[in-house]
């Protein structure tokens, strides 16, 4: 099922074109890089690697302007006016491998897609579509733009090349929550948030694996929350908004959950730089309304 928006069909297709790609390399790719990216934090071979062939793979599709990433200082110019009305207009920033600390452990990780109709860094409001690779036991691929909502599974095909088949056309919240899964660490929880997670905790199933992407499947999947929370020893919490906090907020929002920052949806959320970190918690909306209440009586 196509896009409506060529453009972003193109740089879905380029993505899914590099997945098969980036999973055989994986194995080769689990020592450190030896750098540390802009977020401060050191990158695998295969953060590198997948960032690389990404790059590649975004800047050449006809119709992005710029593309950022985790792994790099500042924005690339792909050749666009971005924002312009033009159809060169969209602005491209991934995640190239999200939750790469579970390489070594060999837990599920993926690839996190925003792409804007403005300059980097953008509100989420300027997100015309998200989407995101899981390299989980399949390979699956998750895109929501103005059609909806879609799970898409993603192989080699017969002569090599590769092919996207929708397994799920319209994918939607369950109503029931089942599972949550919070990170950081519990000393390192405001008491608010605590009462909050103590309050979950009685009635969901723990599913908490160290990668966003995977534990948002999940909660796409079965129901519930996550929550990358504000911390004691960091107030803006350890998530980036561009590339991981909008996409995400934007695809649950379009599968009919909610997100938030704390006060209000990630999307309202104030651009201010490229790896600026947000606090993110998404999910049901009755578990973020109640998230929200719980947070406000501090
Ligand atoms: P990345 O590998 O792109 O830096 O992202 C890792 C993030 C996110 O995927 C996950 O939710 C979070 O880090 C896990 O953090 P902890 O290891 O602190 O649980
Ligand atoms: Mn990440
Ligand atoms: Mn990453």
């Amino acid at each position: 099922m196509a896009s409506p928006n060529s453009t972003v069909d193109a740089v879905f297709d380029a993505v899914a074109a590099t997945a098969p790609e980036i999973r055989a390399a994986l194995p080769g790719r689990r020592v450190e890089s030896g750098t540390e990216n802009a977020s401060g934090e050191s990158v695998l071979a295969g953060d590198l690697y997948a960032d690389e062939l990404l790059g590649e793979a975004i800047t050449a599709v006809d119709g992005v302007g710029s593309f950022v990433s985790e792994e790099r200082e500042t924005a690339v110019d792909a050749g666009g006016a971005v924002g312009s009305g033009h159809d060169d207009a969209y602005a491209v920033a991934i995640d190239p491998l999200d939750g790469s600390s579970n390489l070594r452990s060999n837990n599920a990780m993926g690839t996190v897609v925003g792409v804007y109709d403005a300059p980097l860094p953008a509100s989420g409001r300027d997100l015309v579509a998200a989407g995101y690779v899981l390299y989980g036991p399949i390979t699956t691929m998750v895109v929501a733009d103005e059609a909806g909502v879609r799970e898409e599974v993603v192989a080699r095909d017969a002569d090599g090349g590769v092919d996207r088949s929708v397994v799920e056309a319209d994918l939607s919240l369950p109503g029931t929550p089942t599972v949550y899964g919070f990170g950081g660490r519990v000393p390192d929880w405001p008491a608010d948030f605590r009462a909050y997670a103590r309050s979950i905790e009685d009635e969901l199933k723990l599913r908490y694996g160290g990668a966003m992407v995977g534990d948002v499947n999940q909660v796409l999947t079965y129901g519930g929350v996550f929550a990358y929370p504000a911390l004691r020893s960091a107030s803006a919490g350890k998530l980036r908004l561009q590339f991981e906090a909008n996409p995400v907020a934007y695809i649950v929002e379009r599968a009919g959950g909610a997100s938030s920052d704390g006060t209000g949806s990630i999307l309202d959320v104030e651009p201010e730089a490229v790896h600026q970190r947000t606090p993110l918690y998404v999910g049901n909306e009755a578990l973020i309304e109640r998230l929200e209440d719980a947070l406000d009586d501090g």
